[in-house]
């Protein structure tokens, strides 16, 4: 079920929970809080000469060097991930969580193995895993170390301008504005794969794809970076917490194997306090919060829950190389949709569903709701609500023996199409095919290598609802 708090309601509790997570510190504190004995650290302040990097290599070099059997292989580790070798599969292959609510824990697990097979190969215990820290400007370029083409962790297998270092990740391709705002975990562990999967989109090549992703050395400190990103959406409050009281969540069991190549398996409860359970923090986070699985039913108070408004009759929309436009006729909707975008309470999203595309188109997708004709595509505008790019769903050729899932995003939408509404009655929602490769300034020739196809647009309302306990 989908819940946001309302933001009104957002403000308030985080206040409140701020002060209650003070006093509830200083009592805590000598009940004995772990500090973790790892630390990943920030790839911005390291050099291809630092241990981490060093360590890194050697161990990559050495798990490349593995006979393909042994579980701790670089293509056996990758494979756990996704492989498009021929099934029989190996024990654990192809078992990654994407659009699921089981996509930050099965990543979370998968790091933790694979960070001690590095250890042991590298010969460097102390080893953690670096994160590569995409959202800030300085490090909107793939780290210098992963593009030294003499280096194990290079491969040629990426986007060309991405591994010559003159093509940059723009802000709007790795934004997490939306999920780390999210109160809810349904809304974060969806809403963080979408610039998640900008970044492997934009990276290109292997990394554009799940099945062959996790063959990058730099697929590990991209999901470091994504592991973080969940301490510090929980670490904001306001209500936010795992989803320690939830039997599916909780029930699940994922196999994977140790550096003494031994089978393991663990579950969600088993990663809910990093420092703690698994032993490892990140350079620069707040102070982690630790989650225990509780046997309680626990409810926010309040739920912002995401109610239908319309839903478009379009036959499914196709995009190419060229921007989409589909005209928007609220009807009788008008006054009511215009009404949510205005209110400071409500907030207008709009969905789009029953994604699907052949192969990897290579393109990212912004969105505009209201963008009038003949205006610019500009990620400042007004009318500009996000973007999106197809990875762990919606890619057919990707899918091999796995179900085949649709992808399905939505995005909050600004209260500028409310003036747009009031003077036209109607709206547009367009789709832009982007190069996301560009560096600064520049723009990159848009060529479709597959059809992207819509098969539902609709809008919704983050209605405020009185959850039941
Ligand atoms: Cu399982 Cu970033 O992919």
């Amino acid at each position: 079920m989908k819940s946001l708090l309302n933001r009104r309601q957002f403000l308030t509790t985080t206040g409140a929970a701020a002060s209650a997570a003070l006093v509830g510190k200083s009592l805590l504190r000598p009940l004995g809080v772990q500090a973790a004995t790892f630390t990943r650290m920030d790839v911005g302040n390291l050099t291809a000469s630092s241990s981490q990097i060093v360590s890194y290599a050697k161990a990559v070099k050495a798990m490349q060097m593995l006979p393909a059997s042994d579980p701790r292989s670089w293509s056996y580790q990758a494979a756990i991930h996704g492989t498009i070798a021929p099934c029989p599969c190996g024990v654990s292959w192809n078992t990654c969580e994407h659009g699921t609510e089981f996509f930050w824990s099965w990543h979370r697990m998968y790091l933790y193995y694979f960070e001690k097979i590095i250890r042991r190969y590298s010969g460097d215990y102390g080893w953690a895993l670096p994160y590569w820290n995409w959202q800030l400007a300085s490090e909107n370029k793939l780290p210098p170390m992963f593009r030294d083409a003499s280096s194990v962790l290079y491969t040629p297998n990426r986007d060309p301008g991405i591994n010559a270092g003159t093509s940059t990740l723009a802000s709007w391709v790795t934004d997490c504005s939306t999920a780390l705002g999210d109160l809810a975990f349904t809304d974060a562990v969806e809403d963080i794969q979408t610039p998640h999967g900008n970044v492997h989109v934009t990276v290109g090549g292997w990394m554009a794809s799940v099945p062959t992703s996790a063959q990058d050395p730099i697929f590990y400190l991209h999901h470091s970076n994504v592991d973080r990103l969940w301490n510090i959406w929980l670490a904001q409050g306001g209500g936010r917490s795992d989803p320690i009281a939830d039997a599916t969540w909780k029930g699940k069991t994922y196999t994977f194997f140790d550096e003494n190549a031994k089978q393991v398996t663990m579950t969600d409860c088993d990663v809910v306090r990093a420092a703690q359970q698994l032993n490892y923090g990140y350079q620069g986070e707040p102070t982690q919060v630790n989650e225990y699985c509780t046997v309680k039913f626990i409810i926010p108070p309040w739920l912002l829950q995401l109610k239908l408004i319309l839903q478009l009759p379009i036959p499914p929309v196709e995009v190419n190389s060229d921007k989409v436009s589909v005209p928007v006729e609220l009807g009788e909707n008008a006054q009511h949709v215009s009404a949510v975008a205005n209110s400071a309470n409500q907030k207008l999203f709009v969905v789009l569903d029953n994604i699907e595309a052949d192969n990897q188109p290579d393109l990212l997708y912004q969105v505009y709701v209201g963008l009038p004709e003949g205006a610019a595509a500009d990620p400042k505008s007004p009318y500009y609500v996000g973007t999106f790019s197809l990875f762990g769903m919606g890619v057919h050729s990707e899918m091999k023996d796995r179900m085949f899932m649709p992808a399905k995003v939505r995005f909050a939408v600004k209260g500028a199409v409310a003036t747009t509404l009031r003077a036209k009655g109607k709206l547009s929602v367009t789709v832009v095919p982007v190069n996301p490769r560009a560096a600064a300034g520049k723009t990159l020739e848009v060529r479709t290598k597959s059809t992207l196809k819509i098969g539902t647009i609709s809008f919704a309302e983050g209605a405020n609802t009185k959850a039941t306990q």
